[in-house]
């Protein structure tokens, strides 16, 4: 079909007066991809189609959606009420916001998934350190946009979910107080802070829009890596990402929207998962829930977060944990990069993400002593990871790696 509109007269028209042809050759027909890659490479334009959907259910959301903490004749607030409204009597208003807010924990479940893969294969290692950077960044700002798209539907969780989180602020030494009532516009989360929200929950996406264009163009200069972590020197070790990826990827996207469908018609909540119950009860600053937690991706966080006694230890543990995965390309020397290959680091990386699922799940249960400590074990070991990754090359013995693939 490509092929077809690159003959017409419109394409030619249009390619004499920005060179398009050339683009669209060595940047998707013919950009050369490694011939085996599996399908944890599917995993990043599965996250492109995620963002684009997020932006677009986003839009028609606003259109109908009011930022506004007033009361109402009903008792509930103005955000609170349009937020039903959207649900009841706008035309699929359903069916956009269940694909916005199952949307958002998709992009999680996708982005870690591509996260884990790159931790696997070790493609943050060199040359792909700014690749991997640029990744960190975008991940940050999904959890912010994430964070304050959670304060919309001024709920129990969303009003208490903010009031937790900025309260924060205030551990930082002299300037946190300031940083916290700049964010929440006052001394309490309010209807300042759900403008505010508002206004930083649009941006960010089309800020994320723009860094991905950003991580997509540091990706073709260094090209991917592949599941066996080497550099390829022969030209039938790639082959050209259309048809071959195309096709793949197209498989990968309809198999993620049979699952993304299911749960959007069928289990939007998601057994309070991807939309929390609390959050059906509107916001009430008098009445605190019996346990207030983040949404499941940011569990991770919260968990080291509540780790520590001290609140200021917490909160730089926290800023810590998301740091790390700058410096990860640095902190680790060994000259090989898949785990297929480094049979310690293998064990160390698998042992990594059930780390981080202890620690979400912990984040996400009520506190008990015993998860108390499980999550300080867990705390622990994040942070192990990653430190002992410099030592690593001096006891383990790689295996050796193929000529080719
Ligand atoms: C909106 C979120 C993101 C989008 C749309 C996105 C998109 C992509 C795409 C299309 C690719 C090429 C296909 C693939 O290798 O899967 C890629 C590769 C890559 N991404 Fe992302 N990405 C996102 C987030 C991240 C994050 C959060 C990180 C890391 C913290 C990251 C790190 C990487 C790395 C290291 C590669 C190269 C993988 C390899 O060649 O093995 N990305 N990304």
């Amino acid at each position: 079909m490509l092929d077809k509109i690159m003959k017409t007269q419109l394409f030619a028209w249009i390619d004499k007066r920005t060179g398009a042809e050339a683009i669209i050759k060595s940047q998707l027909t013919e950009y050369p991809a490694p011939k085996n890659l599996n399908y944890m490479w599917n995993f990043g334009s599965l996250a492109l189609l995620v963002l684009v959907l997020q932006i677009l259910t986003g839009i028609f959301l606003v259109m109908y959606y009011k930022p506004s903490a007033e009361a109402t004749f009903g008792g509930f607030t103005v955000a609170f009420d349009s937020v039903e409204r959207i649900m009841r009597d706008v035309n699929f208003g359903w069916l956009i916001r269940y694909m916005h807010a199952v949307g958002a924990s998709m992009f999680f479940v996708v982005v870690y998934m591509h996260i884990g893969r790159g931790l696997y294969y070790g493609s943050f290692k060199s040359p792909r350190e700014l690749l991997w950077i640029i990744g960190v960044v975008i991940l940050l700002i999904m959890q912010g946009a994430a964070f304050f798209g959670y304060l919309l539907p001024w709920g129990q969780m969303s009003f208490w979910g903010a009031t937790v989180i900025t309260n924060l602020f205030g551990a930082i030494p002299v300037l946190g107080e300031y940083i916290g009532q700049l964010l929440v516009g006052g001394f309490a989360v309010g209807d300042p802070t759900l403008n505010r929200f508002f206004s930083l929950h649009y941006l960010f996406p089309l800020l994320l829009a723009a860094i991905v264009g950003g991580h997509i163009h540091a990706l073709h200069v260094v090209h991917s890596n592949n599941p066996e972590g080497i550099d390829l020197h022969k030209p039938e070790e790639q082959i050209p990402f259309h048809p071959y990826y195309t096709i793949k990827d197209a498989f990968g996207v309809a198999f993620f929207l049979l699952f993304y469908c299911y749960i959007v018609f069928f289990n939007p909540q998601m057994g309070g998962y991807f939309i929390e119950v609390d959050n059906y009860v509107p916001a009430n600053n008098l009445q605190t829930p019996a346990h207030i937690a983040p949404v499941w991706y940011l569990t991770p966080w919260y968990t080291i977060l509540r780790s520590f006694e001290s609140k200021l230890l917490g909160v730089a543990a926290m800023g810590a944990s998301l740091a790390i995965l700058f410096v990860l390309p640095f902190l680790c020397r060994s000259a090989v990069r898949s785990a297929r290959y480094r049979p310690v680091y293998k064990i160390m990386v698998i042992m990594f993400f059930v780390d981080v699922i202890v620690l979400g799940y912990c984040g996400h249960s009520a506190p008990t002593a015993t998860l108390k400590v499980v999550g300080q074990i867990a705390t622990a070991y994040y942070f192990l990871f990653f430190v002992a990754l410099p030592f690593l090359p001096k006891f383990e013995k790689t295996k050796p790696l193929p000529e080719g693939i």
